[in-house]
């Protein structure tokens, strides 16, 4: 098992281990990862409850073999672009010459290896200039609101239907020390006023639902990114956002996210 902490918890959280042997890695100049080797599976599952029970983010890890590798191949860090990673926070790979870095703790979904979730990131990485207010509509994580806000953006307001997601936003927001700058909300219908950006990665069924409160929350000269639908789906869905006008799509595999705006914005391209 390991467990992901600071220079400051190594301590703590070594001493509730106990009696197993632990060895502690830097994979970054702010993050220690406290390893320990416990060969009982039952006993490491009791230990990781216990922690994360205390607040820490510990997450059971194979200890060797072909197991190991398909975890350390699962929590390397993605890089987007030369501006960009987001790694799990107890990711054992050096994070040295990454760019800037959104770690990912416990809990909501998206941790943006998903093709869905990397059409937006790429999209945000080409278009936002500084200052924007997002709006991240199932937040999941709140992987791509935390992705705006290193890029530049200066708000995020993040919206899931499941309590667990927007926890799970807040805790990551904390942990990348943007929690003054993200707030959730558990309902899109709570929300005033027009966003600079909004992203939407939620499917078909809930854009379409949910398609006169998205194009309400596009600000005249913002954009709004759709994804989870597949190429087929795009040109029916865009309809549905009436008034707002495709400016863009972009495919990855059986996904697509398309980009939409207000036809004055439309013309000035
Ligand atoms: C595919 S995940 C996307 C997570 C993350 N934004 C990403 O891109 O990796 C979809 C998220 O949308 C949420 N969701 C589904 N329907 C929704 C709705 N009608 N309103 C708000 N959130 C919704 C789900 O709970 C889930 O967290």
């Amino acid at each position: 098992m390991v467990v992901a902490t600071t220079a400051d918890g190594v301590a703590a959280v070594s001493a509730r281990i106990g009696d197993h042997p632990v060895e502690v890695v830097a994979p970054s100049a702010a993050r220690r990862l406290v390893r320990a080797a416990v060969d009982d599976e039952w006993e490491a599952e009791r230990l990781v409850a216990t922690l994360r029970g205390d607040g820490h983010m510990a997450v059971a890890r194979p200890s060797e073999g072909v197991r190991l590798d398909a975890w350390m191949r699962h929590t390397r860090p993605l890089t987007f672009g030369d501006r960009l990673a987001v790694c799990f926070a107890w990711s054992e790979h050096d994070r040295a010459g990454l760019p800037t870095v959104i770690e990912l703790g416990l809990g909501g979904f998206g941790n943006g290896d998903h093709p869905a979730t990397k059409l937006l990131v790429e999209l945000l990485l080409e278009r936002i200039a500084g200052g924007e207010r997002v709006l991240d509509v199932g937040c999941g994580s709140g992987v791509l609101g935390l992705c705006a806000i290193a890029l530049g953006a200066s708000r995020v307001v993040a919206v899931d239907i499941k309590a667990e997601a927007m926890e799970a936003t807040r805790r990551n927001a904390a942990l990348n020390g943007m929690d003054d700058r993200v707030e959730t909300c558990a309902s899109l219908s709570e929300l005033d006023g027009a966003f600079d950006v909004v992203v939407a990665n939620i499917g078909r069924a809930a854009i379409v639902d949910l398609a006169p409160q998205l194009a309400r929350s596009v600000s005249a000269r913002g954009w709004l990114a759709i994804s989870g639908i597949s190429a087929s789906q795009c040109s029916q869905i865009v309809e549905f956002l009436h008034p707002l006008v495709e400016l863009e799509q972009r495919t990855d595999g059986e996904w697509s996210a398309v980009v939409l705006g207000h036809s004055t914005l439309a013309a000035a391209v």
